[in-house]
């Protein structure tokens, strides 16, 4: 059944307006599903059309109640912790190396999570961080920032409570020494909360958050990066600078699209940014940081 929207002739300037104010490029040739989803909307607005409610939105602006609530339809927080295991191994085997060995000066590691749904993949990290590099980390200043366009996405983030579904590949052995059972949800343990924290970002209109001070960029979805520090990055080019040797985790790394820049902080800042990009979206991040 067809949706009555996608016959309004105003619907391309719609998508068009919608697809820009967000980046959910994913919807570009998906018509029916974004039909549907903005008709819910414009029914609850009591917009008489797709102009009228295109008129709402631009009458808000970005920021505007209602976009806000278009975007909670619009989005799709699937995530769940270690989701993409290479992408984690790349971390732990080249990347996070590499950052701490650069960062020895300063003693501090800086990572966002660009895009970071309900907070399992920050959250990973900080696992991952505690587990594996608490020895070389001691005494750091570790901070880790996930950041997303869905206002609920992060309220649920801050709660840091997980149904199974969200540790789905985790061992029996990290759920029990990682998280407590209330019920039926998982609570991860404060020490893995400590570190992390949550911000509204939408990538393809802000500045790079202020904490950042370097730029490393992971996730198989960052096509269409066009922000300034990611452009001339090639995938997998993990030591910033092109200088590592070919290693196994070097290919790894290259299979999950793991991008990598100190570019913007030079050696004495070296990278501390993780940005991990929601499939489909241009990621943009406009304005000056
Ligand atoms: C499929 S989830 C991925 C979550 C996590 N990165 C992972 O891989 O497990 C994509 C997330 O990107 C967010 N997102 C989409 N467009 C965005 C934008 N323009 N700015 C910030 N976040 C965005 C969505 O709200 C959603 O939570």
């Amino acid at each position: 059944m067809t949706v009555p929207l996608l016959h309004d002739p105003a619907y391309p300037r719609l998508k068009g307006f919608l697809i820009e104010a967000t980046g959910l490029a994913y919807y570009a040739d998906k018509d029916g599903d974004l039909a549907s989803r903005v008709q819910g909307r414009i029914s609850a607005s009591g917009a008489a059309g797709a102009a009228a409610y295109l008129g709402l939105l631009q009458e808000e602006g970005v920021g505007g109640k209602e976009l806000e609530a278009l975007t909670a339809e619009l989005t799709i927080g699937e995530t769940y912790f270690f989701r993409h295991q290479e992408l984690f191994d790349a971390l732990r085997d080249l990347v996070l190396p590499d950052l701490i060995g650069r960062n020895q000066q300063r003693r501090r590691l800086r990572i966002w999570s660009a895009g970071c749904a309900t907070g399992s993949e920050p959250y990973s990290l900080a696992m991952l961080l505690k587990r594996e590099f608490a020895t070389q980390l001691a005494g750091w200043e570790v901070d880790i920032l996930g950041t997303d366009i869905n206002r609920r996405f992060l309220a649920n983030a801050r709660e840091g409570r997980f149904e199974d579904w969200a540790l789905r590949a985790l061992s029996e052995e990290l759920k029990q020494s990682c998280f407590s059972r209330a019920e039926k949800a998982w609570i991860l343990a404060a020490q893995y909360r400590e570190e992390v924290s949550f911000q509204y970002h939408n990538l393809v209109r802000d500045p790079f958050p202020s904490l950042v001070d370097g730029l490393l960029l992971a996730g198989g979805g960052a096509r269409g990066a066009q922000h300034r520090d990611l452009q001339g990055l090639s995938p997998g080019e993990c030591s910033g600078r092109g200088s590592v040797p070919e290693t196994p985790a070097r290919h790894r790394a290259r299979r999950a699209s793991v991008w990598h820049s100190a570019r913007a902080a030079g050696p004495e800042r070296a990278a501390g940014l993780v940005c991990t990009a929601p499939a489909g979206a241009q990621v943009r991040c406009g304005g000056s940081p």
